[in-house]
């Protein structure tokens, strides 16, 4: 995700920026820009690519004490020279960068195009240096406190002025930033990481705070314009255990990210009722969308069961029948791809060789369109698609997938009631009960995250287990499959994702004394039916862990060592986000009791770019 950084001392500025940006690169970006301001004025390079491409061009910069860094992670608008930060207003004068997205940018776009400005970049963060100009009366920070209340969305804004020499103004709103107290000089960065080897002492703005940050001073004003006084922190940690910000593994790092990966995800393609889409995100015309015969999605792994989950979606919503195929076996099954037919590769990498296989299979065989869900920008499936909705979760490092699938999950379900609503298949009723769900879902799945405590706990007693099954019906089937596969590759405890009415039809020869039996119950029109499997398990001495809303696991009749844990209620199809959180924090706890090497599993890769 986007870094951002800014220094202001008596150094040379640009080297600090560059090795500051330089320590936020784990985060992922594709392109990268500083700008620094002395007496002669402002002086910018910038460019895509990797921060190596931008410490050549640092002897472009003149020599100056003072400046602004970012390495960029595209959300809106490609990643290109131009898109990448920092972005300048039309005189030059004002410089800024920015982490986050701005959700009116459309609106704001058109109305500083109809006053005249020359918008030069794709980005949503070009307007914002606009707006500044445009309330720029001698004093920044005012500026900045003008222009914030015309901005929706998250951002975290840093900026400078020509003629304000030796300040830097900074802005944050549901994303991080922090100063960094040195003496004779200062900083300001989106992540820990970036000052620690300059200094340890530290100020956390808060949200709705400003501040105005210059050689010998830190000022943080509050979202009512006044002074706020705020004791520094002192940052007690090594720059590695400050890239995972604490935690001891980049996995549960990731898993504890998604409720903000997710609104992420959805931030600003769901205005009010209605999915929006940019036209490079969704590029069907309305012809096109009535006449869809079918639709493939294509992945592998962890992107393929977020695959199943959607598929429910898209046949449900749109009223197209869809099937999700492993993209390792798609070329083999001689697929039925014609002009009608629309394939849609989702990978979190855009790396992985056989789902790249997979789509350039279908667009040899003259499918309609070919669309994609993918997390990282600059992959080959961002480039080959058609369209790129992006998942927008962030750098994933850890080999086990965890916010790319439940963003994947989301991103499918923004696709597939675009394409309803497009098909005439959705009532704008239906569409406003589906997307408050799904606006509802980060918050879910913070409170899915509480249950880590009871999950560590329960995991000591999973991690002596040789087999754990997974059973649920409807999407809590699909959930199951990841569940088990969570737990096999970082565990590497057996385990097997069951249809639960599938069970006596073999597996429940399996069940015996103490055989953890993991049932999933989010659909209270599927709870009783499920119920009577859990109990054909325990009537055969398993031991039945429950995972599911109050109202389906009220279903049940435990006792004993079974174990209950409860995720929030949410539509039944979004149902698979809530319950894998709680079984990738048992994954990861049972892994840990266990002493394996939980971001790298053995004889995995994160990207598997080989067939
Ligand atoms: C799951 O935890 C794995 N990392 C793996 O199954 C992964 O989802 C699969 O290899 C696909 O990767 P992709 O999303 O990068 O294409």
């Amino acid at each position: 995700m986007c870094g951002i950084v800014g220094y202001v001392g008596q150094k040379q500025a640009a080297r600090i920026l560059w090795d500051s940006l330089s320590r936020l690169e784990y985060r992922g970006y594709d392109s990268a820009g500083i700008a620094v301001l002395n007496g002669a004025g402002v002086a910018t390079i910038k460019c895509k690519g990797r921060l190596k491409d931008l410490r050549e061009r640092l002897s472009e910069l003149p020599p100056a004490t003072q400046g602004i860094g970012h390495t960029r992670w595209a959300t809106h608008g490609v990643p290109s020279d131009t898109n990448s930060h920092p972005h300048h207003d039309c005189s030059g004068d004002i410089v800024l960068v920015h982490n986050g997205i701005i959700e009116n940018h459309r609106e704001l776009r058109e109305e500083l195009a109809r006053r005249g400005h020359n918008i030069t970049s794709q980005t949503d963060t070009e307007l914002v240096a606009h707006l500044l100009e445009e309330n720029y009366r001698g004093d920044l920070l005012q500026a900045m406190m003008d222009t914030v209340p015309c901005l929706e969305g998250s951002m975290a804004l840093v900026a400078l002025h020509e003629s304000e020499p030796g300040k830097i103004v900074a802005y944050r709103e549901k994303s991080p930033l922090i100063l960094g107290l040195g003496e004779g000089e200062n900083y300001i960065a989106s992540d820990i990481p970036a000052i620690l080897p300059y200094t340890k002492k530290a100020v956390v703005m808060g949200d709705g705070e400003f501040a105005r940050v210059s050689r010998d001073a830190v000022e943080v004003f509050g979202p009512d314009r006044k002074p706020v006084s705020r004791e520094p922190v002192m940052v007690d940690l090594k720059p590695e255990a400050a890239e995972k910000a604490g935690f001891d593994h980049f996995m549960i790092k990731e898993i504890y990210e998604q409720p903000e990966a997710l609104s992420r995800a959805i931030s600003g393609r769901v205005r009010g009722s209605s999915v929006v889409l940019e036209p490079g995100e969704y590029g069907l015309t309305d012809d096109q969308a009535a006449g869809i015969s079918r639709i493939y999605l294509l992945a592998c792994g962890t992107a393929y069961h977020a695959c199943l989950a959607g598929k429910t979606m898209f046949e449900r919503f749109a009223g197209v029948p869809t099937e999700a195929v492993l993209a390792s076996e798609f070329r083999y099954q001689d697929p039925l791809v014609d002009p009608s037919v629309l394939c849609i590769g989702v990978s979190q990498s855009g790396e992985t060789a056989d789902t790249l296989a997979a789509t350039r299979e279908a667009r040899s065989r003259g499918a309609m369109r070919i669309m994609s869900v993918v997390n990282s920008a600059l992959s080959t499936l961002a480039i080959e698609a058609d369209d790129v909705l992006y998942q927008r979760a962030g750098p994933e490092i850890a080999v086990a997938s965890t916010k790319a699938y439940t963003t994947q999950v989301v991103s499918l379900a923004l696709l597939a009631v675009r394409l309803a609503v497009a098909r005439g298949r959705m009532t704008p009723h239906e569409a406003a009960a589906f997307t408050r769900e799904l606006k509802e879902l980060p918050a879910k799945a913070q409170t899915a995250l509480k249950l880590a405590g009871e999950i560590k706990e329960l995991a000591k007693k999973v991690a002596l287990k040789e087999d754990v099954f997974f059973i649920g019906r409807g999407a809590d089937y699909l959930a199951a499959m990841e569940g088990q596969l969570k737990l096999k590759e970082i565990s590497y405890i057996h385990a097997e994702a069951y249809a639960a009415g599938e069970l006596k039809h073999g597996t429940l020869a399996l069940i015996e004394d103490g055989v953890p039996v993991i049932a999933l119950m989010n659909d209270p029109s599927l709870a009783p039916k499920t119920a009577s499997n859990v109990m054909e398990v325990k009537a055969r001495g398993g031991w039945i862990i429950a995972v599911g809303t109050e109202e389906c696991l009220n279903k049940l009749e435990l006792d004993g060592d079974d174990v209950r844990l409860v995720v929030p209620a949410t539509h039944p199809l979004l149902s698979p986000v809530t319950s894998v959180i709680a079984m990738q924090l048992l994954s990861y706890y049972a892994a840990l009791e266990k002493g394996a090497d939980v971001d790298k599993p053995r004889n995995l890769a994160k990207s598997v770019t080989v067939e």
